[in-house]
């Protein structure tokens, strides 16, 4: 008997970096999926289609999770454990926050332990601690519950109601990062300029809450122009660089009404808010300069999992 489970992946629309520093962050859960399947097995073994060989370092929080959950709920960490991504790694979107709340989700399937949403991502922040140092939890908590999200540390998720679905345009930039070198970078600032930082914090979280305002009202053209502050201001900050920084300006010239970084800069991806008829025009022209492009329609489900024999 296996247990499966599927989890989106997401987007930061606006907060990242400040979200981490107490400030709401605007997440919303897209159209890319993780899968984690698990099975018994003689030894805890884990295999993923996105990276090669059982040992790569980016699986080892897996491990951490599995045990964790085995020594809490009493169960056997002898698990065969298998991933499958149709989401890149390291773009920004999520795929590790998305992978530990699927294996969470699989495990309490597994075991018929009945574990709601807060219960997923407790056990999920072990793995993503692993892999980030000092997560927020805006990650895990989008991919879990799905939809749109409005969060910040410490305060219950807010889910934001659409009045009908919405694409953003996904962009990568070619180029992967990691997140937790991005984080240091911005916790540097801070120490350097406490003042200054904090009032950076106010200001984008009220970015954040106008811009889920702004979505949930359908009023796109100002959402556009959240997104551009946004883009701005995390630029000052030195996590955005010339790769990304061209690829705001070629969504831009090619007619959205807003693009920024998504996730934790240094590379990785882009996301724009393009007027609805200009959307299949600007996705093309984003591919054919060499800018990997899809349409991400919001809003989707979160987690799912069942058992297959
Ligand atoms: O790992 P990413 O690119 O999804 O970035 C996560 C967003 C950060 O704000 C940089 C970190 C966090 O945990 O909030």
């Amino acid at each position: 008997m296996k247990a499966i489970a599927e989890a989106p992946s997401k987007v930061i629309i606006t907060g990242e970096h400040f979200v981490v520093h107490g400030a709401w962050g605007l997440a919303a859960a897209i159209p890319r999926t993780i899968t984690v399947e698990v099975e018994e097995h003689q030894s805890f073994a884990v295999r993923s289609d996105a990276y090669r060989g059982s040992r790569h370092p980016a699986l080892r929080p897996l491990g951490e999770v599995v045990e964790a959950m085995a020594r809490e709920y009493s169960f056997s960490p002898k698990v065969r454990v298998f991933v499958r991504a149709n989401v890149r790694g390291g773009a920004g979107l999520g795929s590790s926050a998305s992978t530990m709340v699927a294996l969470a989700s699989a495990l309490s399937r597994m075991h018929s332990l009945g574990l709601g949403v807060e219960e997923i991502l407790r056990h999920s922040m072990v793995g993503e601690a692993g892999v980030h140092g000092r997560p927020s939890g805006i990650d895990p908590t989008v991919c879990a519950l799905g939809g749109v999200i409005l969060f910040r540390p410490g305060s219950a998720p807010r889910r934001i109601g659409l009045g009908r679905t919405h694409s953003l345009l996904v962009s990568f930039s070619g180029k992967t990062r990691g997140t937790r070198g991005q984080i240091n970078r911005v916790a540097e600032v801070k120490e350097r300029y406490p003042g200054l930082f904090s009032g950076l914090v106010e200001s984008v979280s009220a970015v954040s809450e106008m811009a889920a305002d702004r979505l949930a009202r359908s009023d796109m053209k100002g959402l556009g122009e959240l997104l551009n502050f946004n883009h701005a201001v995390l630029s000052n900050l030195g996590v955005s660089n010339g790769s990304l920084d061209r690829l705001v300006d070629a969504s831009l010239s090619l007619g959205s009404y807003g693009a920024k970084l998504t996730g934790a800069g240094g590379g990785g991806s882009v996301i724009s808010v393009a007027p609805e008829g200009k959307q299949k025009s600007i996705t093309s022209g984003l591919n054919a300069r060499g800018y990997e492009t899809f349409r991400a329609e919001i809003p989707v489900r979160g987690v799912r999992s069942w058992l297959e024999s």
